[in-house]
């Protein structure tokens, strides 16, 4: 399936960054049973890997995605361990020559028209904008569509429940990626029934509401 097609139904993609595989899997079910359908386990922990196989095989249903892939060798890892997709919050040669050699389909993540013009390079047409409040946040999406019309986006960095629906808003986003639906403090304390609430509200978000703030 293309990055398109996978993404599809999710208009917001929980970022998750896991201690244990057991502990991912409670925290992928529960944000499943609110409406998410998918999401990304980025590779901030040593446990991450094996939390993407074991995500995979308890809630089958769910696409996951493998987070902050940033060697080729980590391209490797999440293909053999059954990730859907892989997402990097930037990208290099070596790394796009190793994706495109591979299945896995890809986000590379962009932060300017530069990054932009060498990920058209490589092929990829749909990029991660990364770190997006940072990097200018809707009015930066809306001047790159200017001279990228054709390019879709999932920004992800400093995006909450408030500030949501506004990306949602912008003709060139296809989804959202963001830590709050999963917050450390929750997941520490297995409040699963909160991340289930947390994933409804996400799910449920209606973009004709929110900040106009930007
Ligand atoms: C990412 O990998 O995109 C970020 O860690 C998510 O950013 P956030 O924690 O600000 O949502």
């Amino acid at each position: 399936m293309s990055i398109i097609e996978l993404l599809a139904p999710a208009r917001v993609m929980p970022i998750l960054i896991v201690r244990n595989p057991d502990e991912g899997v409670r925290v992928a079910q529960a944000l499943y049973d609110g409406g998410i359908r998918v999401v990304e386990i980025t590779l901030r922990t040593p446990a991450a890997v094996d939390a993407i196989l074991a995500i995979r095989q308890a809630v089958p249903a769910l696409t996951v995605g493998a987070g902050t892939v940033v060697t080729p060798g980590q391209v490797e890892a999440v293909v053999a361990a059954g990730a859907h997709f892989g997402v990097s919050p930037g990208f290099s040669e070596g790394l796009l020559r190793a994706v495109l050699a591979s299945p896995l389909p890809f986000l590379p993540g962009v932060m300017t028209p530069s990054d932009i013009i060498c990920a058209l390079e490589f092929g990829f047409s749909v990029m991660k904008l990364f770190p997006a409040t940072q990097a200018g946040g809707i009015p930066m999406l809306r001047a790159l569509a200017g001279p990228f019309p054709e390019l879709r986006f999932c920004p992800t960095g400093g995006i909450d429940a408030r500030t949501a629906p506004d990306y949602l808003r912008m003709p060139n986003v296809i989804c959202v990626g963001g830590s709050w639906l999963a917050p450390e403090a929750l997941v520490a304390k297995g409040d699963w029934e909160a991340i289930r609430s947390l994933a409804a509200a996400a799910s449920a978000l209606d973009t004709n509401s929110g900040s106009t703030a930007h």
